[in-house]
């Protein structure tokens, strides 16, 4: 009889296409009884994205990873056409993360033509990344209800890296009574502390060096922080001092805001620099320990 370890490994995760397939699988768990985590992902899946699977597999009974490059969160001009898309490599690691289930739809299948109801989310989406990105969070929060409606998870995972994102998307779960217990996951980093992201990809060898930038500027702002500097501007100064150093970077904004509202004064450092035609963003809660 085949099922020794290395068939059912191969079968793992079921790799569901559309809509009403992950609706039907996630139905069967939750009238079986068992917990449904749903971790969203666009895919090029990193350590950072493995590290929410990782929590998701420990907490809940089904882990369902959806991979989507969601093109209604993309601005004319950005990168939607030229990110990583590496289907195969990423089923080979979702199977060795013994995933449940791959949700991988269509741009047809999360949007059949007609579709055109959008989710705002208010304040919280229209600084900082709101801001530079007009529409982003839009989109992000407009697929991300479609992914809760869709699976009805009882638990989300998200990534810190992407503070403002992962705040927007605890506002929205509130707000619109979705039932999904939203999780915030710490962010991963390189050895030498750059955030992983899926747009690393992006930098040559340069480049890479160069986006040491944006997490020594997080340090120079935490240093500050915890000789005992609290005003705003002197610690968004040491930010701006460290990214004003490195020629090949180009800075969108470095802040520190509060950790609900995104807004000036608190306790969070956070910035978004270009990297040559590469953008990276990066945050860290001033002081706590950045490695
Ligand atoms: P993506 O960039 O693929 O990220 C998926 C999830 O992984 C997000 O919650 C993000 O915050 C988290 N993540 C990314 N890098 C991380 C790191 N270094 N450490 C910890 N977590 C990290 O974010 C999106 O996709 C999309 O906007 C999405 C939410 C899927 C909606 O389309």
């Amino acid at each position: 009889m085949p099922g020794g370890e290395g068939t059912v490994a191969a079968e793992r995760p079921a790799l569901i296409g559309d809509v009403a397939g992950v609706r039907s699988a996630a139905e069967g768990w939750r009238c079986a009884g068992e917990r449904v985590g749903l971790v969203p992902t666009m895919g090029a899946l990193h350590a950072g994205h493995l590290s929410l699977i990782e929590r998701c597999r420990q907490e809940c009974d089904r882990t369902l990873v959806s991979i989507f490059v969601n093109p209604l969160q993309f601005g004319p001009g950005e990168d939607y056409e030229r990110y990583p898309r590496r289907l195969e490599d990423d089923l080979a690691l979702l199977r060795a993360e013994r995933v449940d289930a791959a949700f991988v739809p269509s741009v047809e299948a999360m949007y059949p033509a007609g579709a055109t109801t959008r989710v705002r989310v208010g304040e919280i989406g229209e600084v900082l990344e709101g801001e530079h990105r007009p529409g982003h969070f839009e989109g992000v929060a407009t697929v991300v209800l479609k992914l809760f409606n869709a699976v009805r998870p009882h638990r989300a995972y998200f990534g810190q890296k992407d503070a403002q994102q992962a705040a927007l998307v605890q506002r929205l779960a509130r707000d619109l009574d979705t039932g999904v217990e939203v999780v915030v996951c710490p962010t991963v980093r390189e050895p030498d502390g750059l955030a992983l992201s899926s747009r690393n990809a992006y930098l040559e060898e340069g480049e890479r060096i160069a986006a040491r930038c944006l997490v020594e500027a997080l340090r120079a702002a935490n240093r500050r922080y915890l000789e005992g500097e609290r005003d705003p501007e002197r610690l968004r100064e040491a930010m701006l001092a460290v990214l004003r150093a490195e020629p090949l970077a180009r800075v969108d904004y470095a802040e520190v805001v509060d950790e609900r509202t995104f807004r000036s004064p608190g306790r969070l450092a956070v910035l978004a620099v270009r990297i040559g035609q590469t953008r990276l963003i990066d945050n860290h809660r001033l002081g706590q320990p950045l490695p």
